[in-house]
């Protein structure tokens, strides 16, 4: 057990911004606030901090991490062979959640990228998570702040509770900004493919690229012995402990439904609430405003455990803009289960 610092920034001259930075400076591990979700922050040029994050996670050896930068000078360093249009999609959407995946620079220790030629790189628009990078001198591997296997962390309580004594430093912060994490796109193939939705849309990368693949394992698992383009998506995820089923069907059928069996708790939306009995029902947003569901999901998933729901049925989000990130969270939590009424 480590003896965790619980330090807090609101903006990024707050002292625990430095705290979290001498920690990482030191080979050590901090947990720091990022738009997306709270990330499990070390030195990616050390790995032997970096080893160290993956034992506080319990994540596997072959799931690469994503290397995050405060200066777009630095991606130089970290990547080769970088082409124009990670420069136009950097120039576009960075500071923010889009991660791009390019050929890897020999500086990048094996075990960031867990022995891949190619590594992850994001600059994030969280200006305290910046801020920490800059503090540290070098560039950050983060991956989410949550054990493996588990629903990402969006607010700083749930941080204490699932890596207190996990790691050196805990930097609370806001409730983060999107709630999901990044979107990953690849630009190692031979066409831009997007690995995992997130808050930049396809529809924004389209706009830039031109035409953009989707990564048929975005919205289905893998097929028996299918490489995973993108390792973590082989792997369960955001798993409560409840068994979750996503349902496709109108307000009023998901309503009887629920309502039909005093065993089913239902994931609806914040309009849905009326009509359920309020101790079966958490909601996870509006149904018209995907960006509140990426907010809300993984608390509500959460919550979900907390009470006690065994059986759960979700509301299916509509795949617009951010809602692709949304369901293909929830079809992991769900295992992919799914049924229409
Ligand atoms: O928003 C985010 O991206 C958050 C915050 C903390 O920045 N981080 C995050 O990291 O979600 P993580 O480790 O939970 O997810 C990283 C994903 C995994 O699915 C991993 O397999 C994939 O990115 N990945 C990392 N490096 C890769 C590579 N070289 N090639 C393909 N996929 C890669
Ligand atoms: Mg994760």
């Amino acid at each position: 057990m480590l003896n965790t610092v619980i330090v807090s920034a609101f903006s990024p001259t707050d002292d625990g911004v430095r705290v979290a930075a001498d920690a990482i400076k030191r080979g050590e591990l901090a947990v720091i606030p990022t738009e997306t979700v709270y990330g499990l922050a070390a030195n990616a040029l050390d790995s032997s901090a970096v080893d160290k994050i993956f034992v506080a996670k319990g994540r596997p050896q072959d799931n690469p991490l994503i290397v995050h930068i405060a200066d777009r000078d630095d991606l130089c360093n970290i990547a080769r062979e970088i082409p124009p249009v990670a420069t136009a999609l950097a120039d576009r959407f960075w500071p923010g959640p889009l991660t791009i995946i390019l050929k890897k620079s020999s500086v990048v220790p094996q075990n960031v990228t867990a022995g891949l030629d190619t590594v992850a790189v994001r600059m994030p628009e969280n200006e305290i998570a910046r801020a920490v990078i800059r503090a540290a001198g070098c560039p950050v591997a983060a991956p989410s702040a949550n054990v493996s296997g588990r629903p990402s962390i969006t607010c700083a309580k749930h941080c204490k509770e699932e890596l207190g004594g996990r790691v050196n430093v805990i930097l609370e912060s806001f409730d983060c900004k999107f709630g999901v994490e990044s979107t990953v796109i690849s630009l190692v193939g031979p066409r831009p493919c997007i690995l995992r939705p997130g808050a930049v849309s396809p529809a924004e990368l389209e706009a830039i690229l031109g035409s953009v693949d989707i990564s048929p394992a975005v919205l289905r698992s893998l097929e028996k012995n299918e490489v995973a383009a993108s390792p973590g998506m082989k792997y369960k995820h955001y798993s409560p402990n409840a068994e979750i089923t996503i349902v496709d069907a109108s307000r009023e059928n998901f309503i009887s439904f629920i309502n039909a069996d005093p065993n089913r708790f239902a994931l609806c939306f914040d309009e849905d609430i009326p009509d359920i009995p309020p101790e079966k029902a958490v909601s996870f947003g509006s149904q018209n405003d995907p960006l509140s569901m990426a907010h809300n999901l993984f608390e509500a998933l959460r919550t979900l455990d907390q009470r006690g729901a065994r059986t759960v049925f979700a509301r299916k989000p509509s795949l617009d803009g951010i809602g692709l990130a949304v369901y293909n969270r929830l079809l992991r939590a769900a295992a992919f289960r799914e049924i229409s009424l």
